[in-house]
C-alpha cells in the first residue's frame, strides 16, 4: 500500500503513525516542513486524532481539501474530560457530529482501539487471534481506504456499516477497546445497547474517581466525578 496520509495529532493515539514506518520510509527521508493547510492538499487520507470538542477548530483546514480525500475520525466523546455537547447527549452518533463540524463525510476507525494496543499488539494479516478494529462510514470507497490502513497497521478491519450506526463502536459499548477477534467483534457490535453506553461511561468515571490511584493522578477528574454525585 503506497499512499500519502496526513495525521492531525501528536498525542498518545498517534501510534497509528507506525503505519508510516511500514509504508513510506523513503518518503519520510525526503520530508520537508509545510503548513497544515499545504500538507492536507496532496494526500489520499487525513487521520484526525484530536480531542473531540476541538473539531470546530480544525474545520477551516478542510476548506480546500478535495472531495476525494478520505477523512478518518478516531475520536471519542468524554464530556467530563472536555465539555458536554447537547447534540451528542441527545443521541447523535459522535462521528455524525464530527462530520457536521468539518463539513464533509468521515469514516470512523481506530477510535475503539487503545494507543497501547496499536503500539504493541498489531500482527500480520492471517495471524491467529489478530485483533479486529471496527470501521464505520457511508462511502464504500472511503471505508475501503480506512480498512486498508487498519490492515496495514496490524489489525483486522470489520465493517460496522454506516455512520448512523457508528454508536455501536463508541465508548462503553462491548466493541470499545476490548481487543476482540473478527468474529467476536461482529457479535459485540450487534449486542451494543445505545441507551446503556452513556450510563456505563458515567459509571466508569465514578469507578475511576473512587480509586486511590485516580485520586492521586487526576484530581481534576475526581472533582468532576464528585460534582456528579458518584
Ligand atoms: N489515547 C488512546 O488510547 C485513544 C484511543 C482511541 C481513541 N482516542 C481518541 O483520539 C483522540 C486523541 O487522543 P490522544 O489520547 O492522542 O489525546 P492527547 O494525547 O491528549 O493528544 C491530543 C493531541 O491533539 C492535539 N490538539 C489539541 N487541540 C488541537 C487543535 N485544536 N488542533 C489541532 N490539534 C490539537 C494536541 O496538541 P497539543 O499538545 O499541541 O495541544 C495533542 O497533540 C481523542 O479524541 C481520543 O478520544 C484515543
Amino acid at each position: 500500500m503506497d499512499r500519502k496520509i496526513f495525521f492531525i495529532d501528536s498525542g498518545r493515539h498517534a501510534g497509528i503513525r507506525g503505519f508510516l514506518r511500514l509504508s513510506a520510509g523513503r518518503r519520510q527521508k525526503r520530508a520537508k516542513a509545510v503548513s497544515k493547510e499545504e500538507a492536507v492538499q496532496d494526500v489520499e487520507a487525513i487521520v484526525l486524532s484530536i480531542p473531540f470538542a476541538k473539531y470546530p477548530d480544525v474545520a477551516p483546514l478542510f476548506n480546500n481539501v478535495p472531495e476525494a480525500t478520505v477523512v478518518i475520525d478516531t475520536s471519542n466523546y468524554y464530556p467530563f474530560r472536555e465539555r458536554a455537547i447537547a447534540d451528542i447527549d441527545g443521541g447523535k452518533p459522535e462521528s455524525v457530529w464530527v462530520s457536521e463540524q468539518i463539513g464533509r463525510p468521515v469514516v470512523k476507525a481506530f477510535n475503539a482501539v487503545l494507543a497501547v494496543t496499536l503500539a504493541e499488539k498489531g500482527q500480520p494479516s492471517g495471524a491467529s487471534g489478530r485483533i479486529a478494529v471496527p470501521v464505520a462510514g457511508d462511502d464504500p470507497e472511503a471505508k475501503a481506504v480506512a480498512a486498508k490502513l487498519v490492515d496495514a497497521t496490524g489489525f483486522d478491519p470489520v465493517d460496522s456499516v454506516g455512520l448512523l450506526n457508528s454508536w455501536r463502536q463508541q465508548p462503553s459499548t462491548p466493541a470499545y477497546c476490548t481487543e476482540l477477534t473478527t468474529s467476536e467483534l461482529k457479535a459485540a457490535l450487534q449486542s451494543a445497547d445505545k441507551a446503556r453506553a452513556p450510563e456505563n461511561r458515567e459509571a466508569l468515571l465514578c469507578s475511576f474517581a473512587s480509586s486511590l490511584v485516580t485520586t492521586l493522578s487526576f484530581p481534576a477528574l475526581t472533582t468532576k466525578a464528585h460534582a456528579r454525585s458518584c
